[in-house]
Formats: C-alpha cells, sequence, structure tokens
C-alpha cells in the first residue's frame, strides 16, 4: 500500500471550492499536492499559504485554463517534465449551470464550454498523463462528476440547437462517466483504476451559491472531501476500477452510461476533437 507521504497528487480546479478543501486536506496528511488553476496569483498565493499553513513543502502549483486544449496539452507536458511520480489525477476542475435562458458559451477551440472544460479538458489531461500514471502505479484517476445527469444526444453534443445551461452541464457531467466506464476496460489488466462520483449534494462551493438554479446549500464541502478522499486513498477500492459513486456508496448512474454504442461514440468523437493518443 502506498502511505500517504508517498502519494502524488494532482487535484485540478484546486483554488477553490471542493478541490481547495481537498487539497488542504491532503498537504496536512503529508501527501505531495499538485494544486492546479487558472489563475496564476491566485494559485501561486494558496500554495504559498498551504506551505506555510501545513508545513508541508510539498506543494506546487500548475497553471492552466481548461477551456483551450492547447493549455491543457501544454499543462500535461509540463507535468512530465517536472514530476517523476503521479500516483492520483482528480479531475475537479468544472463550471456550474449559472441561470436559466443563460446564453450559449464556447471554449478557445470553439466547442460548447460546459463539454469543453468539465468533460473534454479532464479526457485529454487524462490521456496525456497516463504515460506517468503507469509508470507510478498503483495510480488512481478520479473523475469529480454530479447525480445531475442527462443523456447525451449525438445528433447535437454542442447543443448548437436547442441550448439550455442546466441540460449542458448535464450532459458533461454524464459524459465523464461514459469515459470514467470506458477507461476503465481499456485499463484493465494494468495497476492504473479509475473511479468517478458525485461528492455531495449541493455542497456550499460558489458554484451553489452563485446560481440561480439552486436554492442554497445543502451539505458541506467537508462531506464531498471525505467522499473524495474515499476514491482517492481508500483501501478498501485497492484495485477497483469503473464504478460510479454518490456518496460513500455505489450509485447507479444515467442508463446510458452502461451502452456500449453510445461509449464508443464518445470515445470517437473525443479522440478526434483532442487528438489524443495514449
Ligand atoms: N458543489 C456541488 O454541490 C457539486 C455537486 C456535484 C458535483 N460537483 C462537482 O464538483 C467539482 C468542484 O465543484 P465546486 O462546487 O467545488 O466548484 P467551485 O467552487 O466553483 O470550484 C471550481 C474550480 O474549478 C476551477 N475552474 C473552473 N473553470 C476552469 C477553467 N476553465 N480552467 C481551469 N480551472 C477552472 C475554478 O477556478 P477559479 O478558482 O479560478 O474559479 C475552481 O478552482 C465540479 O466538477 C462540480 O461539477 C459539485
Amino acid at each position: 500500500m502506498t502511505s500517504i507521504e508517498q502519494q502524488v497528487i494532482l487535484v485540478t480546479g484546486a483554488t477553490d471550492g471542493l478541490g481547495r478543501e481537498v487539497a488542504t486536506s491532503l498537504a496536512r496528511q503529508g501527501a505531495t499536492v499538485l494544486l492546479h488553476g487558472r489563475n496564476q496569483d491566485k494559485g501561486a498565493t494558496l500554495a504559498d499559504d498551504l506551505r506555510h499553513s501545513t508545513g508541508n513543502s510539498k506543494i506546487r502549483y500548475y497553471n492552466a485554463d481548461l477551456n483551450s486544449l492547447s493549455e491543457v496539452r501544454q499543462l500535461a507536458a509540463t507535468i512530465r517534465a517536472a514530476e517523476p511520480r503521479l500516483t492520483v489525477l482528480a479531475n475537479n476542475a468544472g463550471i456550474g449551470p449559472v441561470a436559466p435562458q443563460a446564453p450559449r458559451r464556447t471554449s478557445a477551440d470553439g466547442h460548447e464550454l460546459f463539454f469543453a472544460v468539465n468533460y473534454l479538458a479532464g479526457y485529454l489531461l487524462t490521456h496525456a498523463l497516463l504515460p506517468l500514471l503507469r509508470a507510478s502505479a498503483p495510480a488512481r484517476i478520479i473523475n469529480v462528476a454530479s447525480i445531475g445527469q442527462q443523456a447525451l444526444a449525438f445528433d447535437d453534443v454542442m447543443l448548437i440547437r436547442d441550448y439550455d445551461d442546466a441540460r449542458a452541464y448535464r450532459q458533461s457531467k454524464l459524459a465523464q462517466i461514459l469515459f470514467t466506464f470506458d477507461l476503465a476496460e481499456q485499463l484493465h489488466g494494468t495497476s492504473v483504476t479509475v473511479n468517478c462520483l458525485h461528492p455531495a449534494t449541493l455542497m456550499n462551493t460558489r458554484m451553489v451559491l452563485d446560481s440561480a438554479y439552486f436554492p442554497g446549500a445543502k451539505s458541506t464541502i467537508a462531506e464531498g472531501v471525505t467522499a473524495l478522499e474515499h476514491l482517492m486513498l481508500g483501501t478498501d477500492l485497492a484495485g477497483v476500477s469503473g464504478q460510479y459513486f454518490e456518496g460513500l456508496e455505489p450509485g447507479r448512474p444515467n442508463e446510458q452510461a452502461q451502452s456500449p454504442d453510445a461509449r464508443r461514440q464518445l470515445r470517437d468523437l473525443s479522440a478526434r476533437l483532442t487528438q489524443a493518443t495514449s
């Protein structure tokens, strides 16, 4: 079993909300924590604060805006060059639904923004870091998805027709789950596992508190941290792969996640859009 001091854990979206809290907890426990964010000053300040408040010097910050596939590629290349090991990758960064009638937005690459930031960036980052994860095995990949899910319409994945903010969010979250199940099959027989989760319902993060969709928070970030750390470090999950959790328990995702055809369509589309190879 890998001790916490030997763990090297990359948390995307570590500058706020769930990511910041889990990074803080891992730093306190003595792990090497690789923080990722999109705002250099915010990230560098957080890294300084964590080194100071936890006494853990093994904290490094990496900057990339996940709305750009070239920045995701550069992020992976920088990490591969600087870090000899990576034992956990948590694809946590995300954007939430803002308001009904919110306009459709696109990424730097022209892709629908929720699909790009919440799903496609993690797909590319994971594939680009797989050689490092394989070399550091046993290693774990965790995709922070959500209980808010909706089947992807493959004739209009980017929601050019009938755009709806909440639907765009839910599709992107289900895409993470399809990806998790698909990748687990590809990694079968290796010591790299991949699982996903709904961390907790309506945690008190900016994603929830700033959204017109939600009545307010219903759970704490601490509950989400417990669930996410279980997937990262839980000894009961050694070798477990291709699972979806709701909090600490196995859950049942939208039935499209079980469709080999849907998974193949998403895999083909993602490979085409990202040109990822691993
Ligand atoms: N909150 C909930 O109740 C809940 C429920 C289910 C699932 N989730 C999932 O949990 C994850 C974390 O959510 P949260 O509630 O902690 O949200 P949050 O407080 O809004 O934090 C989101 C993090 O992602 C980063 N981020 C957003 N867009 C980015 C981009 N284009 N490039 C790089 N980083 C970007 C943010 O950076 P900045 O600091 O620069 O803003 C921040 O660090 C998300 O995947 C979300 O879907 C949350």
